[in-house]
This record gives C-alpha cells, sequence and structure tokens, in this order.
C-alpha cells in the first residue's frame, strides 16, 4: 500500500490512491476514525443533510425486536444506534475497533474494544445485532456475517446499514459528484480531507446485496433481506437467525 504526504506533511495510512487491504486495511481505519471521531458526528449530519438519523431509526424498527432485549451495536462509533436503540426501549452494548470514536461515544452503554470479526462475546447471548455503515470497512464479510451467526441467539434478530449505489442512472450520477466532489470538500472544511475523499472510494469493498443476502443465509439468517433507503443512498440488510442445523 502506498502512502502519500498529506497538507500537514504527515504520512498516514489511508492517504493513498490504493485502497489498502487485509491488515494493513484494519490499521488504516482505526488510525483514520481515531482521527476524525472528534468531528465525526457533525460531518454525518451535514453530509447526509440528517437522512442518516432516519436511516439509523429505520433500522431500529425493523430489527423488530420486543423491548427489553439485548443487542449489540457493532462498529458503534459514537453510539447513535445504541442511542437509538435504547429510546426503543432495548438493552444495547456498544462494540467499536477504535479508542478515539467509542471515546466519543455518548450512548452511555457499556463499551467493548474489539474487531468485529472476533467478537469477545459467548454463542447464543444476544438478542439482536445492529451494524452502522461499516460493513465496507471490514476485510472479510464472509467472517463477520458468521461471527452475527454464532452471537445472536435463534430467534434473534440483524438489522446492518451501509452506503448504497442508487439504481436510479441519473440519482447514481448526482451521488457520484456529491461523494466524490463536495463530501471531501466538507470533509476538508471540518474534519479530515483524505478520510473524506476515502469514504466514497471505500464503496468499492463491498459486494453486490444478491451475494451479501447468500452470505447471510448461509450464516444462519435464513430470511435475509436487502432494502434500498432514500432512492438507494442507502442500503439496510435484515435477517432472523433460524435454529442452528
Ligand atoms: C462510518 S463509522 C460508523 C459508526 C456508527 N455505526 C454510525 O452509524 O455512525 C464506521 C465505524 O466502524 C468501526 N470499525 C471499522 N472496522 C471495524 C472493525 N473491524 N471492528 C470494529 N469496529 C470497526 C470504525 O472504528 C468506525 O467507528
Amino acid at each position: 500500500m502506498s502512502t502519500g504526504p498529506t497538507s500537514s506533511g504527515t504520512e498516514r495510512a489511508w492517504d493513498t490512491e490504493d485502497l489498502p487491504q487485509g491488515e494493513a486495511k484494519v490499521a488504516a481505519v482505526r488510525q483514520m476514525f481515531d482521527a476524525i471521531a472528534p468531528r465525526y458526528d457533525l460531518v454525518n449530519r451535514i453530509m447526509t443533510f440528517r437522512l442518516d438519523v432516519r436511516w439509523r431509526r429505520k433500522a431500529v424498527r425493523l430489527l423488530a425486536l420486543p423491548a427489553g432485549s439485548t443487542v449489540l451495536d457493532l462498529a458503534s462509533g459514537t453510539g447513535d444506534l445504541c442511542i437509538d436503540l435504547a429510546r426503543a426501549g432495548h438493552r444495547p452494548l456498544s462494540c467499536d475497533l477504535s479508542f478515539g470514536m467509542l471515546s466519543a461515544d455518548r450512548s452511555g452503554a457499556p463499551r467493548i474494544q474489539a474487531d468485529i470479526l472476533r467478537l469477545p462475546v459467548p454463542d447464543g447471548s444476544v438478542d439482536g445485532v445492529t451494524c452502522g455503515f461499516a460493513l465496507r470497512n471490514l476485510v472479510d464479510l464472509p467472517t463477520f456475517f458468521a461471527e452475527l451467526g454464532r452471537v445472536v441467539r435463534p430467534g434473534g434478530r440483524i438489522a446492518l446499514l451501509d452506503v448504497g449505489i442508487p439504481r436510479n442512472p441519473l440519482i447514481r450520477w448526482g451521488n457520484g459528484i456529491y461523494f466524490g466532489r463536495i463530501v471531501p470538500r466538507i470533509g476538508a472544511l471540518l474534519s479530515d480531507a483524505p478520510a473524506y475523499r476515502y469514504l466514497p472510494k471505500s464503496v468499492a469493498y463491498l459486494p453486490a446485496p444478491e451475494q451479501m443476502v447468500a452470505d447471510l443465509r448461509a450464516a444462519g439468517f435464513h430470511d435475509a433481506e436487502h432494502r434500498l433507503l432514500s432512492g438507494g443512498l442507502t442500503q439496510l440488510l435484515t435477517g432472523t437467525r433460524g435454529r442452528p442445523t
């Protein structure tokens, strides 16, 4: 992986034309989120025109678990989903790789620092899992889905959000211009330019929806479904853990 000098003269692992892979990607992602944590919420709200708030609430609604459920929010960042889960009457647990993001978590949920590909949680111990906007940051999605199949109890539910690729060519074109040109400028003004240049490029890591649905079904979520939200700006995967065979 190549790295390049930044405007501040220092080199950062995510400031690269290439998309990092494997352990280099894990390190780059952790350092990047540590760096952008203080302004993460502000930039998110501005760049999505607060649609991100609506997408997370929809994910919690479609999780469709009874109040009082224990829900592990994976790649929890600053705790937005944990706040929505608590508002819905659930007992959220926050888990993230980045110490900076966990430090900025203001949800009050118990926090765990871990790589979500290796969850420090017993088999079948949670009623549900949520994950917001992190699938593209992971090095191995089938391993992640298998971890979900391991930790979610039979009958438990998952709701996973990530950025989408709109199907309508006009919306896709507008979205490409917005994320490719405008978001990096907003990021540069308010936070970290290379991190917000990485954002549109990182969508390339995401497999096709059909592939993710097939992988989730193979991991034990027999009714896994994929939805596009807001014309495809965001995608949502949901599913129920079947009985292990
Ligand atoms: C775009 S942020 C999303 C944060 C939050 N879920 C939200 O909805 O705003 C992605 C988060 O994924 C975390 N992350 C990336 N890879 C991870 C991994 N392998 N294990 C745990 N957390 C990870 C990052 O530290 C970051 O907090």
